[in-house]
C-alpha cells in the first residue's frame, strides 16, 4: 500500500462542465460585465429565494457593499458574532462603526438570542444603539432570523445576514420554509464563493436584497459610485459618453469568467447539498457511538433549520473536573493526531473579539463573551466537502475512533 492521500478540511469540486463553461466565455466577446453576471444573479435568485443579486470580487466587497447601503457611518455601532469569520465583523468597522461582539450559544455556535436581546437593550439605554446587526449562518445552519428580525426592529436597526456559509440551507418560519439568503428577516444576505464554499467562482460572492432602493445602490457601488442616469445628472448636453459618480464606491467587479463558473457550478448545488447532508449523517451515527460520544459531540442542529453543512464541527468534551485548559489541549492534541494521519481539520474560529485590532480600536477583551469562548477551547471542524470518498471519511472515522481510544 503506497502513502495516504492528503485529506483537507474542504475543497472545490470542478468537472469538465465547469471547464467547458469557462472556455466558451474566454472564446467569447465579454470577459467582464458581460451578459453571464447577469445570468447568475439571476440564478442566484432562483436558488436563494431574494428578488434581486448583485455578484461581486468576493464575499467581503459584498459585505462592505452592504453595509454602505444599509446606512453605516462613522460613530454608528455594529454588532456581529464573536464567533465568525473576521469579515462579518470587518465590514461595518471599514465604515467607522465601533463593533461590539455578540456572544454565541455554545453548542450550536449561533448568536445567543437571549443574550442578544439584553446587549441591544443595554446599547440603546447608553445612546448607543446599533445601525446594523450581522448575523451568521454558521456552518450552514441559519441562525435565528425571526428573533434576531424582531430584537432589531425594536430599535431600528437592519439586519444584514452573513450566508456565506448557508447556500442551499433553509429554516422554517411562520409554517413555512424559506431558503437561508431570501432575506425575509433581513435587510440584505450575502454569499460567498471561495473555493471550500458551496459553489465557487474562485473568488467572488454576491449581495442579496428584496428592496429596491439597496439593489440600485450595490448595483452602483459595485463600480465606483459611477452612474448613467440622465435623470440624475446634475449636468446637462455633455453627450451620450458622459456618466457622474454620485458617491464614493470602489471596483468590486466580478468577471464574467467567474460568472460562468459560477452558473455552471450552480446547477451542481443541489448535488453538493445533498452529498455534503450523506457525509453529515455518517458523521453523526459514527459521533452516536458509545465510545466516541464520550470524547466527542456534533454542533447542535436547531428544529426547523435544515442546514447545508459548509463546516462539520465536532466539539471535544470535558471530562469529569476538566476546565477550559485541559478542552483546548485536548483538542490541539486532536488536530495533531489527525495531523499525522494526514487528516488537515481547521479551527473556525477564533473568536474575533480577541483579534488585536479590535482589542485596540474597539475595546473587546479576551473575556465578554465566555460562551464563544468555550466554544472556541472544544472546537474542530473535520473533513467535509462533496468530492470526498467514502473510503477517505472512513480514514477520518477510523482516526477518530482511535484518538477516542487512546484519551
Ligand atoms: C462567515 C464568512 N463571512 C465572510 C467571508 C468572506 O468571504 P470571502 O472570502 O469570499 O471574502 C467568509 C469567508 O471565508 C466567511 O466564512
Amino acid at each position: 500500500m503506497g502513502e495516504p492521500n492528503d485529506i483537507s478540511y474542504g475543497r472545490q469540486w470542478i468537472d469538465e462542465d465547469d471547464i467547458a463553461a469557462v472556455c466558451r466565455t474566454l472564446r467569447g466577446a465579454w470577459l467582464t460585465q458581460g451578459p453571464a453576471v447577469e445570468e447568475f444573479e439571476k440564478a442566484l435568485c432562483g436558488v436563494a429565494g431574494a428578488r434581486y443579486a448583485v455578484a461581486v470580487a468576493n464575499g467581503t466587497a459584498a459585505l462592505h457593499l452592504a453595509a454602505i447601503a444599509l446606512g453605516v457611518g462613522p460613530g454608528d455601532t455594529g454588532i456581529a458574532p464573536a464567533i465568525t469569520f473576521t469579515a462579518s465583523a470587518n465590514c461595518l468597522a471599514y465604515c467607522g462603526a465601533k463593533m461590539r461582539f455578540a456572544d454565541v450559544d455554545e453548542s450550536s455556535a449561533l448568536i445567543d438570542v437571549a443574550k442578544l436581546a439584553k446587549q441591544v437593550k443595554s446599547l440603546a439605554a447608553a445612546g448607543k444603539t446599533p445601525k446594523v446587526i450581522v448575523p451568521v449562518d454558521m456552518c450552514g445552519q441559519p441562525a435565528d432570523l425571526p428573533e434576531i428580525r424582531k430584537i432589531a426592529d425594536s430599535v431600528g436597526a437592519r439586519v444584514l445576514c452573513d450566508s456565506a456559509h448557508s447556500l442551499g440551507a433553509s429554516y422554517e418560519a411562520d409554517g413555512a420554509k424559506h431558503p437561508a439568503g431570501c432575506c425575509l428577516h433581513s435587510d440584505a444576505a450575502i454569499l460567498s464563493f471561495h473555493p471550500v464554499k458551496h459553489i465557487t467562482t474562485g473568488e467572488g460572492g454576491a449581495v442579496l436584497t428584496n428592496a429596491p432602493a439597496i439593489y440600485a445602490r450595490l448595483r452602483e457601488l459595485r463600480t465606483h459610485g459611477i452612474h448613467k442616469d440622465a435623470a440624475r445628472f446634475e449636468r446637462t448636453g455633455e453627450g451620450p459618453w458622459y456618466y457622474e459618480q454620485a458617491e464614493l464606491g470602489y471596483n468590486y467587479r466580478i468577471t464574467d469568467i467567474q460568472c460562468a463558473l459560477g452558473i455552471s457550478q450552480l446547477k451542481k448545488l443541489g448535488a453538493f447539498v445533498a452529498r455534503r447532508r450523506q457525509i453529515a449523517a455518517r458523521y453523526d451515527q459514527t459521533l452516536s457511538v458509545k465510545l466516541l460520544a464520550e470524547k466527542l459531540t456534533p454542533l447542535r442542529q436547531l428544529p426547523g433549520r435544515e442546514s447545508s453543512y459548509h463546516l462539520y464541527v465536532v466539539r471535544v468534551r470535558a471530562g469529569k473536573g476538566e476546565g477550559l485548559d485541559k478542552v483546548a489541549e485536548l483538542r490541539k492534541g486532536l488536530y495533531e493526531f489527525l495531523r499525522q494521519r494526514k487528516i488537515f481539520t481547521q479551527v473556525h474560529y477564533i473568536p474575533v473579539n480577541w483579534q488585536p485590532y479590535y482589542r485596540k480600536n474597539h475595546g473587546s477583551n479576551f473575556d465578554e463573551c465566555p460562551s464563544a469562548n468555550a466554544y472556541y477551547a472544544s472546537c474542530l471542524s473535520l473533513p467535509m466537502y462533496p468530492a470526498m470518498t467514502d473510503d477517505d471519511q472512513q480514514r477520518v472515522i477510523d482516526s477518530l475512533t482511535e484518538w477516542s481510544r487512546s484519551r
